[in-house]
């Protein structure tokens, strides 16, 4: 029905070889948590939600964030992973196969899925290029941070970064090497194994720089002005905006999560995984933010500095500390390891899509990375040649100011991710039915899974609808 035969040959307990794609399965209930988390945590929790964060007036947009982030996203995340692992392949054929299963139209939910599957190498088109420049910024950490001395030294760098786009091409270009290495590797020997390694080593780097920035900088000041909410300051674009992060920090809404969830091991509840992963996701997400915003206090920064935040203005402090080049040091290459655990999860539905069709895992992979690649040139340009260009500037409005780079993340997160949410919300709660959602969860008590049914058939989609409409609209 859809196309050749071959993902047909679904079986069970096989592992990884690019042959058996219905096969392939993490070892165990840890190995997904371990992996999901690694999808989740990454940029958007230390580079995106405390600039986001900063730019949105701190708590009123924190708190909001929390609030979306356990009763929006998180059913959305155990819909993806029990959609994903009820369907068993990639999220075009596990999207399209249930929906005829059902007697919906499996053509439509095809290409709902492909479009996901897709999306996902856009966001890394802009991932790798903030992920290349992680490793450039661990390189600065070798010279305590030498260019970052005062304010017009800082934003002397980051032109120096901005003006050069072959460099940035390049740093991008090794980012993209790296997550090829471990998604070609395949899902157990390269994702899950890598991971085991990974995890550890982020959770340790990020301890120590949480508990420096806490002895040495602004804590209290950090903690008031992260939740001490001023909610004059809300109004429906800030909301939207703390709805899209949510999305984005759980990796959910473009099928990254539905392609893991086809691997998760029989017997491991998609919602008590889904739970682990989303307390791991907020825990780092807030950890970042009492590691960046006592050292921008303490320091006398902007926390509204924009994406700048943590790559102008925290090098400063980096620079002016004691011990600024460890932390600093650990800080980014933190960064660097949450980046490229997401980069994975976002080529393996592209490549897991691509094996079902026949193509070898390693090819898969390398066509990923090109496209990724060449869409990347759009954030390339926006960042440097091109950062006065404003194609959309003929709307005016807002989009006199936008660039590529600007439409490609907020396009993303404000109406991409928002109609994606509502689309796996309609399909997990209105379309399986729901002995068939149920079924999904044999061993959790049944009320739980009730309230989740219950939200992504009633207020999921209908936040998700006033939040587009007001946000889009009046915001
Ligand atoms: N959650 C990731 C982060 O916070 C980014 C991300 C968004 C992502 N959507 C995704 C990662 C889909 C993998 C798959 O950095």
């Amino acid at each position: 029905m859809f196309g050749s035969g071959k993902r047909d040959s679904v079986s069970a307990g096989r592992d990884s070889s690019a042959a058996a794609p219905g096969g392939r399965r993490f070892g165990s209930a840890l190995g997904f948590v371990l992996v999901a988390v690694g999808a989740a945590v990454g940029l958007g929790n230390v580079w995106k939600f405390p600039y986001l964060a900063g730019a949105n007036g701190g708590a009123v947009f924190v708190l909001l964030y929390l609030f979306f982030l356990l009763a929006v996203a998180l059913p959305i995340l155990v819909a993806e992973v029990a959609i994903g692992r009820r369907g068993r392949a990639s999220p075009p054929h596990a999207l399209a196969r249930q929906a005829s299963e059902f007697g919906r139209a499996s053509g439509f939910w095809h290409a709902a899925g492909a479009v996901g599957v897709w999306i996902s190498l856009v966001i890394m088109s802009f991932y790798s290029v903030i992920g290349g420049w992680t490793i450039a910024f661990l390189v600065e950490a070798g010279s305590g941070f030498a260019a970052f001395a005062d304010a017009a030294g800082a934003l002397a760098h980051q032109r120096a970064l901005e003006n050069d786009p072959l460099g940035m091409l390049g740093l991008q270009l090794l980012f993209i090497l790296a997550t090829v290495a471990i998604v070609a590797a395949g899902v157990r020997s390269g994702i899950e194994r890598s991971m085991r390694v990974m995890a550890p080593l982020m959770a340790v780097l990020l301890i120590i720089v949480v508990a420096f920035a806490l002895f040495n900088g602004a804590g209290a000041r950090a903690l008031a002005w992260l939740f001490a909410a001023d909610w004059a300051k809300l109004d429906g674009s800030v909301a939207l905006a703390a709805l899209g992060q949510a999305f984005f920090t759980l990796s959910v809404g473009i099928g990254g999560m539905m392609t893991y969830g086809a691997y998760l091991p029989e017997g491991a509840s998609p919602l008590r995984t889904s739970l682990a992963v989303a307390a791991a996701d907020t825990a780092v997400a807030l950890l970042a933010g009492l590691a960046v915003f006592p050292i921008v206090f303490a320091h006398g920064l902007d926390p509204a500095a924009g994406p700048a935040l943590i790559f102008i203005t925290l090098p400063m402090a980096f620079h002016a500390m004691p011990g600024g080049a460890l932390v600093g040091g650990a800080f980014f290459l933190f960064l660097l390891l949450a980046a490229l655990t997401s980069a994975v999860a976002l080529y393996e539905p592209f490549v897991a899509y691509r094996i079902e069709r026949g193509m070898t895992r390693v090819k898969a992979t390398i066509l990923a990375a090109a496209v990724s690649w060449a869409i990347g040139l759009v954030t390339v340009a926006s960042l440097s040649v091109a950062r006065d260009v404003h194609p959309l500037g003929f709307l005016g409005g807002a989009f006199t100011q936008m660039t590529g780079f600007d439409l490609i993340t907020l396009g993303i997160d404000k109406l991409i991710l928002p109609l994606g949410a509502l689309l796996i919300a309609w399909f997990a709660g209105r379309i399986l039915a729901e002995r068939a959602f149920t079924a999904l969860f044999p061993d959790d008590p049944p009320p739980c899974v009730g309230l989740i049914r219950l939200a992504l058939r009633s207020w999921v989609p209908l936040a998700i609808l006033v939040l587009l409409v007001s946000g889009l609209m009046l915001g």
